[in-house]
């Protein structure tokens, strides 16, 4: 489904003037986007700043090391980009940022994402994915709720039914399900992306929208304590919410510390590829572009207060995946495929590791027409392409820092 809003493209500087233009009840936006400068956030930015030239999307992001904005280099010097360096637990200066861009719409991605780091230092995710999320519900509930006053005109008041504050989460956030098939069995729910004989499912059960939370690593529990903020945001000040708990994405401008970019660099490199036990857990897998495209639509559609799983029926044990890139990367490199299979290294698993993660989208396909584009093979290929085609980009995340990160991780597993 195509959305169309009417746009208009002002220059105002923040600050002055409000950069909004009313057309007729449609009004432009200003769309505050946090971590745009990370994985996930790099696609979401790009795809709003092309895809409607009249809002004004400002990118909030404190560049840690996985924010990088060369992510962003193709769309930096658009008109109605903005790019600011913040940290969103700083609330005077989320308060600040929002007032001066007179932010109508929050579309928040920041946050420490990667399980492994959360097991070594717990505080930082408890920081800025709890604590962060809530400097941002506060300084969007003083912006949007506490000042009646901003509210004056019957236009204004209708206008005011554009705010958002939309929480990007995680499918881990409901804990990990049982293999009831280790085999794998054809899914019982399939999609346009989920034909084929690699999308089996391993097990009856799928993550939905109504399950308990379950969290069992620091980073979903971080997840999920986000995601009761913003639910409690919602019932007790009628911020206007909505939240979404996504699959394991892949793509381009993914940090190599997960599993997919890790392991093309190591291919290329002939290093050792460490799987996690016997490789036997199960992800479901996602292209990136597609949950940026989700989360356009959900953004604009979606119902206040509600939440939606976003997945591909894409379940795939990570030996398999592990496998797949090595033929791919072979192939890609002129190798002989499955040359460097030798390289398949089983490790120390990781503690606390969640078995199977296989999310039920269906609601959102029902609701919102959306579902994945991409056969995984075909996302795969891509996605190999793109990191073998970036290799000036992948050396540059690779070196300094990252060395010593791979060596604590690595050296004695
Ligand atoms: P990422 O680690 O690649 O990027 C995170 C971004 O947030 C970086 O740009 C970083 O600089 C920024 N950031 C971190 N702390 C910050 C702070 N205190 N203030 C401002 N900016 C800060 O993460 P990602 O993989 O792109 O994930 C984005 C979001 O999507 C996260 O909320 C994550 O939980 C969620 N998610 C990710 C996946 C996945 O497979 N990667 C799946 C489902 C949901
Ligand atoms: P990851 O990409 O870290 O995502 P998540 O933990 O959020 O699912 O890991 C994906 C899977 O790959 C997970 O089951 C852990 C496994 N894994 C390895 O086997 N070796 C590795 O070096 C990494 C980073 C992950």
């Amino acid at each position: 489904m195509e959305i169309c809003y009417p746009y208009i493209v002002d220059h105002t500087e923040p600050g002055t003037i409000p950069y909004q233009f009313e057309y007729g009840l449609m009004k432009t936006r200003n769309i505050l986007v946090t971590g745009g400068a990370g994985f996930i956030g790099s696609h979401v930015v790009r795809l709003l700043v092309n895809k409607y030239p009249g809002y004004r999307i400002i990118n909030l992001d404190k560049l840690t090391y996985a924010g990088n904005l060369e992510n962003l280099r193709d769309i930096e010097d658009k008109p109605n980009y903005v790019f600011v360096k913040a940290d969103i637990c700083d609330f005077a200066t989320v308060l600040k940022i929002m007032q001066d861009y007179d932010v109508d719409g929050v579309i928040h991605l920041a946050a420490e994402s990667h399980v492994d780091r959360s097991i070594v230092d717990p505080f930082t995710f408890a920081r800025t994915n709890v604590l962060g999320t809530l400097s941002l519900l506060q300084a969007a509930k003083a912006c949007w709720l506490d000042n009646h006053s901003v509210i004056s005109s019957e236009v204004e008041k209708s206008s005011s039914s554009y705010r958002r504050f939309y929480h990007i989460s995680t499918d881990e956030v409901y804990g990990a399900l049982e293999m009831t098939h280790p085999e794998g069995i054809k899914p019982p729910f399939t999609t346009k992306a989920s034909s084929g004989e690699h999308h089996l499912a391993y097990g009856e059960e799928f993550f939905t929208e109504d399950m308990k939370y379950q969290p069992h690593s620091p980073y979903s529990a971080a997840k999920a304590s986000s995601d009761h903020f913003v639910r409690a945001f919602h019932d007790t000040y009628g911020l206007p919410t909505v939240i979404t708990n996504c699959s394991n994405n892949y793509g381009p401008y993914q940090f190599p510390e997960k599993l997919i970019p890790l392991f093309i660099n190591n291919i290329r490199n002939r290093k050792p590829l460490p799987v996690y036990g016997k490789g036997e857990n199960v992800r479901d897998w996602l292209y990136v572009e597609d949950h940026a495209r989700a989360i356009d639509l959900i953004f604009h559609e979606g119902k206040d207060g509600e939440t939606y799983n976003i997945g591909g029926f894409n379940e795939w044990k990570n030996i398999d995946v592990i496998k797949a890139l090595i033929r791919i990367t072979d192939r890609l490199l002129g190798r002989r495929e499955g040359e460097d299979d030798n390289l398949i290294t089983f490790v120390t698993d990781r503690a606390g590791h969640d078995l199977r993660y296989a999310i039920d989208s269906r609601k959102l396909q029902r609701e919102l027409g959306w579902e994945p584009s991409l056969q995984f093979e075909e996302g795969l290929e891509k996605t190999v392409r793109w990191y073998l085609d970036n290799e000036p980009w992948m050396r540059r995340v690779t070196s300094g820092e990252y060395e010593k990160y791979y060596e604590k991780m690595y050296g004695n597993r």
